[in-house]
């Protein structure tokens, strides 16, 4: 399965062996960018989590795809379904490359990666596993519709940093959602 979503201004597909020079191991190796995500990673191990990546796509039959932007044809990040061993919950997650972060692009890419698993997948709810003090990511979750529901605990070696936020939403909770914007839209247009 290599599908390749399409929104506004990105292209979301599964990454490759090319993403990781274009910005792949530059992400992993940023302190700021893996600020909450268990630190920053050398070259070899930003490899070896491009491996996993991408092994999820036949392993479980869906993954996080790279983020590509349109404009320029250039990395800007990773998003979509994620579910390794022991995660608490089915995961829609987001990381952006810095050069890329105040643009809306995660808020983009999680809103295509959420409707991907509701849609195409047939997920009935989705999770985002974020750090109690990642409140940029905390922002990302509440402009897709979802909320904190508990604290978990990740499997190692996700552990290190102590228990950690589960905000999700229902695929009946985002149906209602969409279809009142659209509902919204409709009103508007027919008053203009
Ligand atoms: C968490 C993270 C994805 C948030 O990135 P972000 O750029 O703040 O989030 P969005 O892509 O939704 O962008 C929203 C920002 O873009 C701005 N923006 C600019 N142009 C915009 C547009 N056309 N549409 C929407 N928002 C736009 C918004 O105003 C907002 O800025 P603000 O927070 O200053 O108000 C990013 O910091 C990151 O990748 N961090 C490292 C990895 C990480 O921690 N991932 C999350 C793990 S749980």
């Amino acid at each position: 399965m290599s599908p390749i979503l399409e929104t506004e201004r990105l292209i979301l597909r599964v990454p490759q062996q090319a993403d990781f020079d274009a910005g792949w191991a530059e992400f992993h190796g940023d302190v700021e960018c893996m600020r909450y995500l268990n630190g920053a990673m050398p070259r070899s191990i930003a490899w070896r989590t491009l491996a996993q990546v991408v092994g999820m796509w036949p392993l479980r039959g869906f993954g996080t795809f790279s983020i590509i932007e349109k404009e320029t044809g250039r990395w800007v990040g990773r998003s979509g379904p994620w579910e390794p061993e022991g995660w608490p919950a089915r995961e829609v997650g987001w990381m952006l490359h810095r050069s890329a972060w105040g643009k809306g692009y995660a808020t983009e890419a999680a809103s295509a990666g959420i409707r991907f698993a509701f849609e195409e997948l047939g997920w009935p709810s989705v999770a985002h596993m974020i750090h109690p003090d990642n409140v940029g990511s905390q922002a990302v979750a509440q402009r897709i519709g979802s909320r904190m529901l508990e604290m978990v605990s990740l499997p190692p070696p996700m552990d290190a940093a102590g228990p950690t936020q589960m905000w999700g939403q229902s695929a009946d909770d985002w149906r209602a959602a969409q279809s009142s914007s659209s509902g919204a839209a409709r009103s508007a247009a027919s008053k203009s």
